[in-house]
C-alpha cells in the first residue's frame, strides 16, 4: 500500500499492537506520530524507527485527558500540517470477576478504552472533516461481546463499536471512513503476562494454531488506511486466525 504523503497518528505506539501497526503504517510511507503514555517506550521505540529512517515523530500524552487528546493534534498539524490517519489503539485492562470487580478496575478500563478513544475519534472528526478525507480506525477486541473476567474491558470494547459505526454514519459524507478492528490473541506485553494454562487454552480456541503478531493487524490497517479501502466503511474486522471465543 501507498501511503507517502500521508500523515498517521498511532495511540499505544510504545510497545505491542501500537508499535507493530505504527511500523508498517511507516513503512509504507507515511508520516507516523507515535502517541504513549510512557515516555521511556516511546523514546526507544522513536529512536528504533528513526535509526530504521523512517518519518516519524513521538508525542507523550494520556488519552484519557482531553488536553493531551488536543496537545497530539495540535502538535501534529503544527509538524505536518493535515492528518490523514488516525488509529485508535491504546488500551488496559484490568480482569477481575464481576462480583469482585470494583469501581476502581471499572473506571480506569472505562476512562482510557472508551473515553480515550471518544476523545481521540471525536477530534479526528473535527479535523477530517475541515479536510474532507479521513480514515479513522478504531482497536476493539473480540471480547466485545462479552468474555470471563472482562466485564470492564468487553463493555469499554463493546463501546468502542457503537462509537465508530455511529463515526460511519455521520462523517462518510465528508469522505471519512470508521472502522473498527476485534484482534485475537496477538502476542503482545498485554498477554505475555497471561498465565501458561491460560496461553494453552487461547491457542487451543485458533485454528490457525498459534498466536498472532502485531504486524498481522498492521497489514490490515496499512490497507484501510490506503486510497485503496475508500469504499470499506463501518465494518468489523477480525484478526485472530479464525479464533472462536
Ligand atoms: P500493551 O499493553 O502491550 O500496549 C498498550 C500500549 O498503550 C502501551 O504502550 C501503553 O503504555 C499504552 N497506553 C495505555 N494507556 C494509555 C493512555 N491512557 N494513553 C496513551 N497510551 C496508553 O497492549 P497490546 O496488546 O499492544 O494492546 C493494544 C490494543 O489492542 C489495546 O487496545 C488492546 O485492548 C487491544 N487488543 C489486544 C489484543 C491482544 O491479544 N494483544 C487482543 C484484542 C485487542
Amino acid at each position: 500500500m501507498n501511503l507517502e504523503n500521508k500523515v498517521a497518528i498511532v495511540t499505544g505506539a510504545g510497545r505491542g499492537l501500537g508499535k507493530g501497526i505504527a511500523l508498517k503504517l511507516a513503512q509504507e510511507g507515511a508520516s507516523v506520530v507515535l502517541c504513549d503514555i510512557l515516555p521511556s517506550d516511546l523514546e526507544k521505540v522513536g529512536f528504533e524507527f528513526a535509526e530504521a529512517g523512517l518519518q516519524i515523530k513521538t508525542i507523550v500524552g494520556d488519552i484519557s485527558k482531553e488536553e493531551d487528546v488536543n496537545k497530539i493534534f495540535e502538535s501534529t498539524l503544527e509538524s505536518y500540517g493535515h492528518t490523514d490517519i488516525v488509529v485508535n489503539n491504546a488500551g488496559i485492562n484490568r480482569d477481575s470477576s464481576l462480583v469482585k470487580m470494583d469501581n476502581l478496575q471499572w473506571n480506569a478500563v472505562i476512562n482510557v478504552n472508551l473515553t480515550g478513544t471518544f476523545y481521540m475519534t471525536r477530534k479526528a472528526a473535527i479535523v477530517m472533516k475541515e479536510q474532507k478525507h479521513g480514515r479513522i480506525i478504531n482497536i476493539s477486541s473480540m471480547s466485545w461481546m462479552g468474555n470471563f473476567g472482562q466485564a470492564n474491558y468487553a463493555a469499554s470494547k463493546a463501546g468502542i463499536v457503537g462509537l465508530t459505526l455511529t463515526g460511519t454514519r455521520e462523517l462518510a459524507k465528508y469522505n471519512i471512513t470508521c472502522n473498527v478492528i476485534c484482534p485475537g490473541f496477538i502476542e503482545t506485553d498485554m498477554t505475555r503476562g497471561v498465565p501458561a494454562n491460560v496461553w494453552d487454552l487461547m491457542v487451543s480456541k485458533i485454528p490457525a494454531g498459534h498466536a498472532g503478531q502485531p504486524s498481522d493487524v498492521g497489514n490490515l490497517i496499512a490497507f484501510l488506511a490506503s486510497d485503496e479501502a475508500a469504499y470499506i466503511n463501518g465494518q468489523i474486522i477480525e484478526v485472530s486466525g479464525g479464533m472462536v471465543i
